[in-house]
């Protein structure tokens, strides 16, 4: 992928290439198809269905991905009539074995499994990738840091997913009983979702909340935790 990136760079006319397109849309989907036991041959397809996920901004949005959607389940389904036949290495053709030994998955739970994992791993990973490459290159003396320093990569990932709005915000959930939080009534109901990017510039919680710092100890950030969300103190 690096290597195509610096072809596009060197053959085109402003020397540019486009790293979204070539590696951090790429990279998350070439890994998830590897965990999933898709074949190596399908991912530029896949890659094409789920080119339109991230530029969903409303209802309309939605629609226009439903034909995008059908060719997934399709060849999800195709894949599992395969898998059925001939088991190989990978998770989905694990879970289309254990529905075949009398355990839970039926058809649709199975598409509807596999299609969570490749929508919930693609867009969130992606989105890692490509927001802290434009953090490091909006912050030249971070980027120095971790070239001169690699071992600081693991802590610099969780401040861009801190600070790099990797996922805004949770799914909605529903109060299960009336109840109050941090002086706000909420009624049994009502829908809430929890506002990762709000949480992580707390200023209670971290200082200097909205500077890009890899070497920031501790780091509670919140992005992989909808659920505690609500009874963070
Ligand atoms: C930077 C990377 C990632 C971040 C920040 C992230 C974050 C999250 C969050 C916050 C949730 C909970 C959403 C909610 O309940 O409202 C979630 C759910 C989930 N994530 Fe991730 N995730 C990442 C990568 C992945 C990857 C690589 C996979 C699998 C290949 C994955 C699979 C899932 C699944 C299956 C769920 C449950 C979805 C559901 O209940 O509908 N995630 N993730």
């Amino acid at each position: 992928m690096l290597d195509q990136f610096e072809q596009q760079a060197s053959t085109s006319k402003d020397k540019s290439a486009d790293a979204l397109d070539i590696f951090c849309r790429q990279l998350p989907l070439a890994v998830i198809c590897e965990v999933l036991g898709l074949p190596q041959k399908d991912r530029p397809k896949f890659t094409k269905w789920f080119q339109g996920f991230s530029e969903i901004r409303n209802m309309l949005g939605i629609v226009g991905m439903l034909p995008n959607l059908r060719k997934v389940m399709n060849y999800l389904e195709q894949q599992f009539e395969l898998f059925r036949k001939n088991p190989c290495p990978g998770l989905l053709s694990e879970l289309v074995q254990a529905e075949s030994e009398g355990e839970k998955l039926n058809s649709d739970e199975l598409v509807a499994t596999s299609f969570v994992l490749l929508a919930a791993g693609h867009e969130t990973t992606v989105h890692l990738i490509s927001n802290g490459l434009v953090m490091f290159l909006l912050n030249r003396e971070q980027r120095r840091l971790v070239e001169v320093n690699p071992s600081l990569m693991p802590s610099a990932i969780d401040e861009i997913l801190r600070l790099g709005f990797v996922i805004q915000m949770s799914k909605p959930r529903y109060v299960i009983h009336d109840t109050e939080f941090h002086d706000v009534q909420l009624r049994r109901g009502e829908l809430i979702a929890a506002v990762f990017g709000s949480a992580n510039i707390a200023p209670e919680k971290f200082y200097s909340p909205e500077t890009f710092d890899i070497t920031r100890f501790p780091n509670p950030h919140m992005t992989f935790e909808p659920v505690f969300i609500f009874v963070w103190e």
